[in-house]
């Protein structure tokens, strides 16, 4: 097939990747099923509900499947523009560009803007997507620690304003679950006249006031250019940057991933403003899954589960060993309960985690399940180690 030498490669990468309990794997998902699902992004319940599955139909109906081809050729429809349209008004921008994913939006703006900024600072905890996007800027990048908007500032203050300044971060952050104070974040780089792009993934319709995100506050001066998901609450694919027009056509001159791919499915941006339609109307989605998060909080607090202090959707139990990781991971499968395992690169070492995600559509129920499952694992855990001690 190929040279003694891939084969040895592959093999090494196997046993490194096995030896350090970090070999990925796919497992294929039984829909419907009776497992408890604590993994998906779809914090309102949206992905597999009648509302979307019926859109997603209509959208097929009136559009076809697929694009076919670049927006910049013949895949841009209707229901694209109608989509795009509805999301800029809806988050008060002037446009938007729609991307087939959330990690194509992010390698384009980092195309359009990392490329050609003097001077990027980049949150440590930033999705792979934006790291992977300075590949292409020149190597004039730091990464600041994770939130200390207080050495970002320092950072700030020793350059020059009239540079072309840039600082990216997301907003809730994906393995944490904490949040940008995205005011200070806003004056902070007004006052230095940086660029800012904030990646708004997991809070766009999740959370902030009308459901409008992280950013929800801020206008189009404060945040220029903020990337959302159409694949998280909203429950179907793809993603949008929001800003002003000028910006948004830079990106569309300088964005490989939009030039060069084929544009989200148009069944796919029909559904998508039916999502955006009911998410709007639907207020109580938001408060349903406060509640929910304000509950498994709560009753991790009593069993003294070692949850990171975070108030949204994304709650990280840390655990730090990977083995311990998968096993508890493996152990709760086994109840019929998913949770995911994360352990580095994704994180840093020794952070090694349960992400645990919740839903609007979770039950009590369901949530106290989970609760008693995670605090069997820790009391047997004790067990274990009290007679290890045992002479
Ligand atoms: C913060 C953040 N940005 C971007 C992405 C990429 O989005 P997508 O899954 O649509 O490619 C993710 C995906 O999990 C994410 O968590």
């Amino acid at each position: 097939m190929a040279s003694q030498a891939w084969q040895a490669h592959w093999q090494q990468l196997r046993q490194d990747k096995q030896q350090q309990q970090s070999w990925r794997q796919m497992h294929i998902r039984q829909w419907p099923s009776a497992q408890l699902d604590f993994i998906c992004n779809d914090y309102l319940g949206l992905a597999r509900s009648r509302l979307m599955r019926l859109a997603l139909a209509e959208g097929a109906r009136r559009y076809g499947a697929g694009a076919g081809s670049s927006p910049m050729l013949q895949g841009y429809f209707s229901s694209h523009q109608q989509l795009a349209a509805e999301l800029a008004s809806w988050l008060g921008r002037d446009s938007c560009l729609l991307f087939s994913s959330g990690y194509a939006a992010n390698l384009a703006l980092m195309q359009s803007f990392a490329r050609f900024s003097q001077r990027t600072f980049l949150d440590h905890s930033c999705h792979a997507s934006l790291v992977d996007g300075l590949a292409f800027a020149p190597q004039n990048w730091r990464r600041y620690p994770h939130l200390r908007l207080d050495i970002l500032e320092q950072w700030l203050a020793r350059g020059e304003a009239a540079q072309r300044r840039l600082v990216v971060s997301e907003t809730l952050f994906s393995m944490d679950g904490d949040q940008l104070p995205a005011q200070q974040m806003a004056r902070l780089t007004q006052q230095h006249q940086a660029l800012l792009i904030l990646d708004d993934a997991h809070g766009i319709a999740c959370t902030g006031a009308q459901a409008k995100g992280i950013c929800a506050d801020l206008d189009q001066q404060q945040a220029p250019l903020v990337m959302g998901s159409l694949a998280k609450a909203l429950g179907g694919a793809g993603a949008f940057v929001v800003g002003p027009t000028e910006l948004l056509q830079t990106v569309q001159q300088l964005a490989r991933p939009l030039v060069y791919s084929t544009a989200l499915s148009p069944a796919m941006a029909y559904a998508s403003r039916q999502a955006l339609a009911y998410v709007q109307q639907q207020p109580q989605l938001q408060a349903d899954l406060q509640a929910n998060i304000q509950h498994f909080r709560q009753g991790a607090k009593h069993y003294g589960l070692p949850l990171l202090a975070v108030g949204g959707p994304i709650q990280a139990l840390i655990l730090q060993q990977n083995a311990r990781a998968l096993a508890w991971a493996a152990q709760l499968e086994k109840q019929g309960i998913l949770v995911a395992a994360i352990r580095p690169p994704t994180v840093g070492p020794n952070q090694a985690r349960l992400r645990i995600s919740i839903s609007a559509q979770h039950s009590r129920a369901q949530i106290e399940q989970l609760l008693e499952a995670l605090n069997d694992l820790q009391r047997q855990e004790a067990e274990a180690l009290t007679l290890e001690a045992q002479p």
